[in-house]
């Protein structure tokens, strides 16, 4: 992986993500999941402050760019929620059919 793969996209890519309109649209949606939660594509964790924390007992969040994964990390030390996150992709995903109540994907779905 280039330097610009590993150091400079992902910061790019969580600025422009974070811009205003683009969390306008994330307001309207995260707060509606609730429960056992699926993430799929956290990339650096940009949903994670529009969860309704009172709503979940769980986020199960995976990605497979570690360089992406590494910001969310450090979002999430900073809330008061209850995450793991997987670094795969989610053609395979490892885990049990039917046990999330939501499953969110933002902005992900060109990628896959
Ligand atoms: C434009 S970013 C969006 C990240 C995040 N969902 C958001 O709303 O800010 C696209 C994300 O899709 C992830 N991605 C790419 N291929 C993927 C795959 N096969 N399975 C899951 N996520 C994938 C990328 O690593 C990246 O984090």
């Amino acid at each position: 992986m280039s330097f610009y793969e590993k150091k400079i996209l992902p910061k790019v890519l969580d600025l422009l993500c974070g811009s205003s309109p683009i969390n306008y649209q994330r307001r309207k949606v995260v707060p509606k999941v609730s429960g056992n939660v699926l993430e799929i594509g956290i990339g650096s964790g940009l949903n994670l402050p529009h969860y309704n924390a009172s709503n979940i007992s769980k986020i199960t969040a995976l990605d497979p760019a570690e360089e992406l994964t590494d910001i969310a990390k450090r979002r999430i030390y900073e809330l008061d929620l209850n995450i793991d996150v997987m670094n795969c992709g989610a053609e395979e995903i490892p885990l049990k059919s039917k046990s999330f109540d939501s499953i969110l994907v933002t902005y992900t779905l060109c990628s896959i």
